[in-house]
């Protein structure tokens, strides 16, 4: 039997909303999302197509979301927010470094950021910088202890230490210390017989366009890492601007329950599409919710 927090879930769970999550996100309950994971719209930049944010509005904007998104994640849980400041005027815009000031004030805790190196960016020469090859992955939580699972992610060492692990020297045997004093050191010989490495905060993927009608997309691998690295099998996944539908992607292949949130009718057909060419191998944790039709 169902309790009363799941049956309240039950009509968002596994679905794409269509509507503006300013609105969508004040019918959730509280504390029942142990995720969230988001790219929002950037400032300005693509007006054209789903209505851009004023770089100088773009905290108060977003702001009331952030408070939403805070009521809705349980005490646990994790936020991690994909934005990266354009330039206005020749220089980078300071609204992702005021948004980040401003979501600490909310009570927001600003416990890492993670940083997407785009292997494949556009190519382009501008006279004032070189091309921009990395995003931020603002890792936001309520508390200081969330859940994480570190060995979820960890990855192949590299066939660079066979050679490496050949000729162990005397300061491999025990532990040396950085010379710089900086208080690190390591043991080179605890690497012998390691298949597996925890990976650093910073993620080296290309960036994949899905569908030419959504530009705007991350690979898949992207909200794949976090949903592996901050929630289990059957926990829950917010993307309140889900686009083509990738975050629901990553949940399925994971066995994660999401819920997506999308603003231009379009994209919600596209993530859906999307989402009924990988139901061959079923998400364990989908609700059987027959007639249930969520009204935008
Ligand atoms: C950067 S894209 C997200 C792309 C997504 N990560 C993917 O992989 O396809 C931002 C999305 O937010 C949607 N959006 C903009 N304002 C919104 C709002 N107020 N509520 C919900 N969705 C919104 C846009 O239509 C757009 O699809």
């Amino acid at each position: 039997m169902p309790d009363a927090h799941e049956t309240q879930l039950a009509p968002f769970v596994n679905r794409i909303l269509h509507g503006d999550c300013r609105t969508v996100l004040t019918q959730l309950p509280d504390a029942c999302v142990d995720l969230i994971i988001t790219s929002p719209p950037y400032a300005d930049q693509r007006k054209h197509v789903y209505g851009g944010v004023h770089p100088d509005h773009y905290v108060e904007w977003f702001l009331p979301i952030a408070a939403e998104l805070k009521r809705v994640l349980k005490p646990t849980g994790s936020f991690v927010l994909n934005i990266k400041e354009r330039v206005v005027n020749g220089e980078r815009h300071t609204y992702v470094l005021e948004l980040i000031l401003a979501m600490r004030q909310q009570g927001w805790l600003w416990t890492e950021e993670y940083l997407w190196h785009k292997k494949n960016c556009y190519p382009g020469k501008w006279p004032n910088r070189f091309r921009d090859a990395w995003e931020r992955l603002l890792h936001f939580t309520k508390q200081k202890q969330f859940k994480m699972f570190q060995e979820a992610v960890m990855a192949p060492m590299g066939e660079w230490r066979h050679e490496r692990l050949k000729k162990l020297g005397a300061n491999d045997l025990h532990r040396f210390n950085s010379r710089a004093g900086s208080g690190f050191g390591k043991r080179v010989a605890n690497w012998i017989g390691r298949e597996y490495a925890y990976p650093t905060n910073v993620l080296h993927m290309a960036t994949e366009c899905y569908n030419r009608y959504h530009a705007a997309t991350f690979p898949v691998e992207l909200p794949a890492w976090f949903i592996k690295l901050f929630t289990e099998p059957g926990d829950l996944v917010l993307d309140p601007f889900m686009g083509s539908g990738t975050t629901a992607i990553a949940c399925i292949r994971n066995d994660r329950r999401y819920i997506g949130i999308e603003l231009v009718e379009e994209y919600v057909r596209l993530a859906e599409e999307r989402i009924a060419r990988e139901q061959a191998s079923p998400n364990l944790y989908t609700f059987a919710e027959n007639g249930v039709a969520y009204e935008s």
